[in-house]
């Protein structure tokens, strides 16, 4: 599909797109997050050095919110990217929203703080606003491997090794390495367990979230309990990996809804998905490398241009379809992604 210009919404095309105008959600300390990030998992597809020029772009034109993670092989480059906008461009550090994630190979004790200060070091900062824990398993597996590879020492979710880490976190927080903790692929049952021990609650969790994978209970959990949810893949990532698509997969930007609404705004269905993000409540974090697709994606943040009824109608159109299923992160042989995700409401063994 091609990108069509933007019309009909309530900003004009010509209207400057500027970080002030990006709306915001405030998370539990009172910090203000943008309403919207740029993600930088290239989904194998991209270099490190095309996501880091996308994140110069992204700032340029308004973002102020970069989702980013050790694992995806790039924070070296990026770090540079936000150097510039620190020293070239005069972006105050306190006005960027800057996300890293302690990968899976990271959980024990010892290893937590000197991952973060990796990230740090190659982020070229001083602090993060928000560092997560990628996954709740310590499973992890070489780049770019098939889905069935497994990692031998493979673990379920053990609550007590979680808080282990998690305390790592919160000591992050203590020395000012980080100003808010928080979680990623959680689940109801393992939020339960976490809320009950932390001494610092999570601020934000992320979550796969678009319109075809709405997790509704999911949600209203991580927002009754003055969390904020972040929405990985909110375009239905039509590029990710080929490994990462299994036939039953739908795509968000084909639905017919979201593509008659996309006629009526003339837009992208991409831009209706972003869209419906902002408005639904959560913080979508689209990748692109694209400047036109990037200031669509920020257009439709800052836009709001989906009616009450449409919404209405989004939400008509979930279909539990995980598209990211963790399958690397199996702990047994014969075992179903669906163990990942306590689909039957207890955390599985
Ligand atoms: N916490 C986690 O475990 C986790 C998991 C997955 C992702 N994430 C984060 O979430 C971010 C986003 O997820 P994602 O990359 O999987 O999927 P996504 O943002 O849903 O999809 C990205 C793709 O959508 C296309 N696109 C973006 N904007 C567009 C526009 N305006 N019009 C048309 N097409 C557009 C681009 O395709 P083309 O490249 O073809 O232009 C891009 O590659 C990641 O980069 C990462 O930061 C986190």
């Amino acid at each position: 599909m091609t990108e069509k210009p933007i019309k009909n919404s309530s900003m004009s095309p010509n209207d400057d797109l500027d970080a002030t105008k990006v709306p915001y959600q405030t998370v539990y300390t009172g910090a203000k997050i943008p309403a919207i990030g740029l993600g930088t998992f290239g989904s194998d597809r991209y270099s490190g050095e095309a996501i880091a020029e996308a994140v110069t772009t992204a700032i340029s034109v308004g973002y102020r919110h970069i989702d980013c993670a050790a694992v995806y092989g790039n924070e070296h480059l990026i770090g540079q990217a936000l150097r510039n906008a620190t020293t070239v461009n005069s972006i105050k550090r306190e006005e960027l929203w800057i996300t890293s994630k302690l990968w899976n190979d990271k959980h024990n004790e010892a290893d937590v703080i000197p991952a973060c200060e990796k990230s740090l070091r190659d982020l070229q900062l001083d602090y993060l606003d928000l560092y997560l824990i990628h996954w709740p398993f310590p499973n992890h597996h070489a780049p770019k491997v098939d889905v069935s590879s497994r990692d031998t020492n493979a673990k379920p979710y053990i609550h007590e090794n979680f808080m282990k880490t998690w305390r790592q976190l919160e000591l992050l927080v203590d020395r000012g390495l980080v100003r808010h903790i928080g979680t990623s692929n959680m689940t109801v049952p393992k939020l339960k367990l976490l809320l009950r021990d932390a001494r610092i609650k999570p601020a934000c969790n992320e979550m796969e979230l678009h319109p075809h994978f709405q997790q509704p209970e999911l949600f209203k959990y991580v927002v009754d309990n003055d969390i904020v949810p972040i929405g990985y893949s909110p375009i239905g990532s039509p590029r990710r990996p080929d490994r990462d698509k299994t036939e039953s997969d739908s795509v968000d930007i084909e639905d017919p809804v979201i593509v008659r609404i996309a006629r009526r705004l003339n837009v992208h269905p991409a831009y209706v998905c972003v869209a419906w993000a902002v408005q639904h409540g959560h913080i979508p974090i689209p990748f692109s490398v694209k400047r036109e697709q990037i200031e669509s994606n920020l257009h439709a943040a800052v836009s709001a241009p989906l009616t009450d009824a449409e919404m209405m109608e989004i939400k008509g159109i979930d279909k539990n379809c995980r598209l990211i299923k963790g399958q690397v992160f199996l702990w047994k042989e014969n075992q179903s992604w669906e163990d990942l995700w306590d689909i039957h409401g207890e955390i599985t063994q």
